[in-house]
């Protein structure tokens, strides 16, 4: 019998973009509802490349926060060409840095200061590698000659398995896994070496991109992938395998950056993230996995406390609205104007 409740430990949200200022203040009342904690993308313009500029950041999340909420934001810094070991110590010393993250330049939103050549911070990775700081992989490469839908595959021979064999030690999250490449990989690794999934990836496959006209709000880095990645993804998210864990990747852009003749790449899901990843779950009859992918991997991951409060979902559909306010525009979200199944439980309700 399908249950019409769920009682789940309160999740955490591995990888998440905020944005600033008006847009932070716009998004963030979603994933504090939701998330004890999350870890914050430092993809900002200018990125967040400095432990002083990742606690300025911090501090601007924090001053946004709904009255009483006890959301905990979890910073990174942005890998940049230009980052020294120096910066790495004083991360590692830091209360408020975790880890640090990588673009390739040109990958995706804002990573233009992102890093040509992995060979040109060995020295910082080395640094990490020290200082146990997991690094977060953006893991696609952007060569023209690769096709957009194998970047994630590539990026694993040539990249990935290199660095894995150069830096042993070093902890290392890919983020937002999206093919059945990736699953083998991150499944075959140590314990060191984890993966966040996407509720979106795990949710739809590339047919998402094209039904019945071009549909920009589902474009996003990683692009969706074939059905098979898809079904590899649910079967990885769902085996109880403690390198899986939930990274939403929500990333929210204005209506006008994504409906228009270059558009930008992000699907924004936290006004219903981990209410979307309980019809993932339930989809392949493992909603008592649920639990371990959003509550706990992530945090022994992290060597970090699993949260103590809890959340309720019940079975009760709501619809998406069409939009919803994003600093002076409108965000459109992930199932705008049709319903998810499950829905959050607020206190006192
Ligand atoms: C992200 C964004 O908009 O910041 N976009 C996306 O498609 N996921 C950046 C990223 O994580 O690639
Ligand atoms: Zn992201």
């Amino acid at each position: 019998m399908t249950p019409t409740r769920i009682d789940l430990t309160a999740p955490d949200d591995w990888h998440l973009h905020l944005r600033d200022g008006e847009a932070l203040a716009s998004v963030i009342g979603h994933t504090a509802e939701r998330f004890a904690r999350a870890i914050v993308m430092p993809n900002l313009k200018p990125p967040v490349a400095t432990v002083a500029q990742a606690e300025a950041y911090r501090q601007r999340i924090l001053a946004c926060l709904p009255p009483g909420a006890r959301f905990q934001p979890l910073m990174t810094l942005y890998l940049t060409e230009q980052t020294s070991p120096e910066e790495i110590a004083l991360a590692k010393a830091s209360d408020s840095v975790l880890a640090v993250k990588y673009y390739p330049t040109g990958a995706t939103t804002n990573s233009q200061s992102g890093v040509r050549d992995l060979a040109r911070v060995h020295a910082v990775l080395e640094a990490m590698e020290r200082h146990e700081l997991p690094l977060l992989l953006h893991g696609e490469v952007t060569d023209p000659d690769i096709d957009i839908f194998d970047r994630e595959r590539v990026f694993i021979e040539r990249h990935l398995l290199p660095l894995q064999a150069r830096f042993p030690a070093l902890r290392m999250v890919l983020e937002h896994i999206t093919t059945a490449d990736a699953v083998e990989f991150v499944t075959g690794a140590p314990a060191h070496v984890a993966a966040t999934i996407t509720a979106h990836h795990l949710l739809l496959n590339r047919n998402a991109l094209f039904e019945g006209g071009i549909r920009p709000h589902h474009y996003c880095a990683p692009i969706l992938k074939r059905q098979t990645h898809r079904a590899a993804l649910l079967q990885a998210a769902t085996s109880g395998d403690s390198h899986f864990f939930l990274g939403t990747d929500s990333a929210p852009h204005a209506r006008e950056t994504k409906e228009t003749a270059c558009g930008c790449a992000g699907l924004y899901t936290a006004h219903a993230a981990i209410e979307l990843y309980a019809e993932a779950f339930e989809q392949v009859g493992r909603l008592d996995r649920l639990e371990a992918f959003a509550s706990f991997h992530g945090p022994d991951f992290y060597r970090l406390p699993r949260n103590q409060e809890r959340i309720t979902l019940e079975r009760t559909p709501w619809v998406v609205p069409p939009s919803y306010r994003l600093a002076t525009s409108t965000c459109v979200p992930m199932r705008a104007g049709e319903s998810v199944a499950w829905s959050l439980v607020r206190q006192g309700s």
